[in-house]
């Protein structure tokens, strides 16, 4: 019988190198992405799809993280005396959101590696990993989605999502076959980044994944692949071509993902995002149009 998921991990110990400087004595995940960090959205998304027991994959530069999902006495406290309960209660929002545990990664060995540092905490049921870097708006349903065909098909469920051809040498591309479902696809093959002209398809691995608890055996002798790091898609290759525990099937969604692991996408995210809220769209979008008409 298939089990409830209840388990969260969230991988969040990069090196972020992209973002250099800003990622120095800070993980990239606590970028904000206008007035909240990136890894507050990812953990809101699990919570939202019922998922309550939170794990985070942390590197060097932890502190920042754990105290994002912590109390903040001093800070909770003056803003009590001022009277300020507005942003008293978005400091308070993200104490209690979930059941946070931490875990450290030690050496950024690769995805693969940080995904095999949750096999203590996760036991042997089916677990949701989501990548702290990669938003998906939340008026779109991925998640919850993906926990169902993991449900009923007791497979492990990956992400997809139609790609730009000229992009794709930067994700993990996927072959597949159709299943019953429109939006759902058997997986038979699995590239990461695949060199500009070569990708067999122009589905790409987007950052959530719902695995079965196999997934850790196979990882445990992965060796290291692209880029010299530990791959999950390489353990998600084995699991989808030998099919081991049900196979792998692919979710295609369709909705909104902004990657602020990108810079550009990352301040494409921003903009989006803050032109539709209530507080800041209303200036904000009459000042960027007048500014997009400077541009020639
Ligand atoms: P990325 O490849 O996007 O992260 O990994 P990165 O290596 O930090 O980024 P750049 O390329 O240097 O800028 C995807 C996700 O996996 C996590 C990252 O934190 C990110 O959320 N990750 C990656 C780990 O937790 N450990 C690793 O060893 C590698």
């Amino acid at each position: 019988m298939a089990t409830k998921i209840t388990k969260a991990v969230i991988p969040a110990a990069g090196l972020g190198t992209r973002f250099l400087p800003a990622t120095k004595a800070m993980p990239k995940e606590m970028l904000p992405v206008v007035d909240k960090p990136a890894i507050q959205y990812v953990v809101e998304e699990a919570v939202n799809a019922g998922l309550t027991d939170v794990l985070m994959i942390t590197g060097r530069n932890k502190n920042a993280l754990e105290n994002h999902f912590d109390r903040m006495t001093e800070l909770e406290a003056t803003l009590e005396q001022k009277g300020d309960t507005d942003r008293l209660h978005k400091v308070e929002y993200s104490n209690d959101l979930a059941d946070m545990h931490y875990v450290r990664q030690g050496d950024p060995r690769g995805l693969g590696h940080a995904v095999l540092r949750a096999k203590m905490h996760v036991g042997q049921e089916p677990f949701a990993v989501l990548l702290g870097d990669d938003l998906i708006d939340e008026r779109d349903v991925l998640l919850s989605r993906m926990l169902e065909e993991q449900i009923s098909r007791n497979a492990t469920v990956i992400a997809l999502m139609e790609v730009d051809p000229a992009q794709s040498h930067m994700y993990g591309i996927a072959t597949v076959e159709a299943t019953d479902d429109d939006d759902v696809v058997r997986i038979t093959g699995l590239v990461e980044k695949p060199a500009q002209g070569t990708a067999p398809s122009n589905l790409a691995i987007i950052g959530r994944y719902v695995l079965r608890p196999e997934i850790f055996e196979i990882l445990e002798r992965t060796d290291p692949g692209k880029g010299g790091e530990i791959q999950l898609t390489d353990a998600l290759l084995e699991m989808a071509e030998s099919d081991i525990a049900g196979g792998v099937y692919g979710v295609v969604f369709r909705g909104r993902r902004y990657d602020t692991g990108d810079r550009l996408d990352y301040i494409k995210a921003i903009v989006q995002l803050a032109v539709e809220r209530d507080d800041l769209g209303p200036e904000l979008r009459p000042w960027l149009q007048q500014f997009s008409a400077t541009l020639d």
